[in-house]
């Protein structure tokens, strides 16, 4: 039996069109009601249908709702104006019948009612199938930013902050398995029967058993489903939804190969620096740690819609990483907007961009400023004491610039500077200066002919 409703259930997707059918064919005709002899005759018997149907709709809607283990609250206001749209067809067949009460409410009130809630129902049913996000998804993140979506904070992060002094599963693991696994695979939504939101309850495995195989690791069901080809039905996660990356594979395969353990520390894992890195917030500790206001979100999308990349340093964080990689020719309206971001930028790669010596004179008040490339541009130096003041600047990558060597001298007494990168192609700038040895390190002269990119 509960294969059978599990199989109507399965034709909901199906059926929901047949009264999507007949209202829409019966709201035509109530519009053209002129062009039919008798408009009611042909009414009642089309919102007939589109009562019954309606009903199937919802019962095998429930059905579907019980076997495929959603939550109540992703489906509820679907469930809800799915229901209010049968009340409203079936009224509208008593009211086209002339039974009271019905008959003492206007005709409009049902038509339009009719529309607007097959419009809602259809909606919120496609946001439970394609998610959430499925009608803004294509639009340009200005649009996104301006109605305010959630969808957008993703984009925000550009590293998972990860301590290697932490247990790996919480802290390596789980992190993964949230993000890409954890919707369909919890307490309340166990596609396959499977839970993977805990140590526990993934230990446990899914309708086919365990999905970790202790004596032949590299067969464990985790590991054969996310190396399936993508267009293979059993491939996790499924095609449509949002990928593993390499790294995260690699991470996933090394810890099921190293036992699947819980608390091993992350350090303990002997995972190579190299793949750690992509989990890694190296870059923590070289920001400034400071309390600041939200970014001006006015002038985050100004600048994007030209196509600068601008993201927070870690999810949640106010502080800013900008890169101007896809918009050169910067304009006084865009140093505008970059200005009210003055105290939110600590990371600024504006190499290959059209500014010159000038850009000194823009950054100086940008006081968090961290790190600072312009490689690629024709800045000279001219002016560089002005960013003297930042009392945060350890990285100044200058790598093919017209970078004069008068200017070193001025570089090497900023009071953060770390490191300041100044290859160039055709000149040799270490020859043209002296250094003591110690401040010698903090230069750069060769080897750095490509940047990383974002
Ligand atoms: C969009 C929903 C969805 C996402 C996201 C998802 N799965 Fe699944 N998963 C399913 C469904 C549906 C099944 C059951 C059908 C099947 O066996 O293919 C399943 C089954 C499984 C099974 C087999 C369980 C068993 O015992 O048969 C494993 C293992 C699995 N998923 C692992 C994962 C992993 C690992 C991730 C994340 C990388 C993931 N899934 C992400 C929907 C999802």
């Amino acid at each position: 039996m509960d294969i059978l409703l599990n199989l109507i259930g399965k034709f909901h997707p199906l059926i929901i069109h047949l009264p999507i059918g007949f209202i829409l064919i019966g709201l035509l005709i109530e519009i053209n009601s002129k062009k039919f002899k008798s408009p009611n005759k042909i009414l009642k018997f089309i919102f007939l249908w589109s009562s019954i149907t309606c009903l199937i709709s919802v019962l095998t809607g429930f059905l579907q709702y019980q076997s495929e283990g959603l939550l109540w609250e992703s489906i509820q206001g679907h469930f809800i104006s799915g229901i209010i749209t049968l009340l409203l067809s079936v009224a509208f067949y008593f009211y086209l019948n002339k039974s009271k009460p019905f008959i003492a409410i206007p005709r409009k009130v049902y038509t339009i009612g009719i529309f607007v809630n097959l419009l809602i129902t259809g909606h919120l049913g496609g946001n439970i199938t394609h998610g959430e996000d499925h009608l803004i998804e294509p639009l340009p993140d200005s649009v996104k930013l301006f109605l305010n979506k959630d969808s957008i904070k993703e984009e925000f992060t550009y590293k998972d902050e990860i301590d290697i002094n932490k247990p790996v599963f919480n802290n390596l693991i789980q992190p993964i398995l949230d993000s890409k696994c954890v919707s369909c695979h919890n307490s309340k939504k166990s596609k396959g029967k499977l839970m993977l939101n805990n140590f526990e309850v993934l230990k446990k495995g899914g309708k086919n058993g365990l999905v970790i195989n202790y004596e032949s690791p590299e067969l464990s069901e985790i590991l054969v489903r996310i190396h399936l080809p993508k267009d293979e039905k059993k491939h996790m996660p499924p095609k449509a939804k949002k990928q593993l990356t390499k790294a995260e594979i690699n991470v996933l395969s090394h810890w099921i190969n190293m036992g699947a353990p819980e608390n091993t520390l992350i350090k303990d894992m002997e995972m190579s620096n190299e793949l750690l890195s992509n989990f890694i917030q190296k870059e923590e500790s070289f920001f400034p740690k400071i309390d600041i206001d939200t970014p001006n979100k006015n002038s985050i999308s100004f600048l994007r819609k030209k196509g600068i990349h601008i993201a927070p340093i870690t999810k949640s964080s106010n502080l800013l990483y900008l890169s101007s990689y896809n918009y050169h020719e910067f304009i006084e309206e865009d140093i505008t907007e970059l200005k009210k971001l003055k105290d939110n930028l600590v990371d600024m790669d504006l190499s290959n961009s059209s500014f010159n010596d000038e850009v000194f004179d823009i950054l100086s008040t940008f006081t968090n400023l961290t790190r600072l490339k312009l490689n690629y541009t024709s800045v000279s130096g001219k002016g560089i004491d002005k960013l003297s003041s930042l009392k945060n600047l350890k990285k100044l990558h200058l790598i093919n610039t017209n970078f004069n060597s008068n200017q070193i001298k001025v570089i090497n007494s900023f009071p953060a500077l770390e490191k300041a990168y100044l290859f160039q192609k055709n000149r040799d700038l270490s020859k043209e200066v002296t250094l003591s040895d110690q401040d010698i390190e903090k230069f750069d002269f060769g080897g750095y002919t490509i940047q990383e990119l974002p």
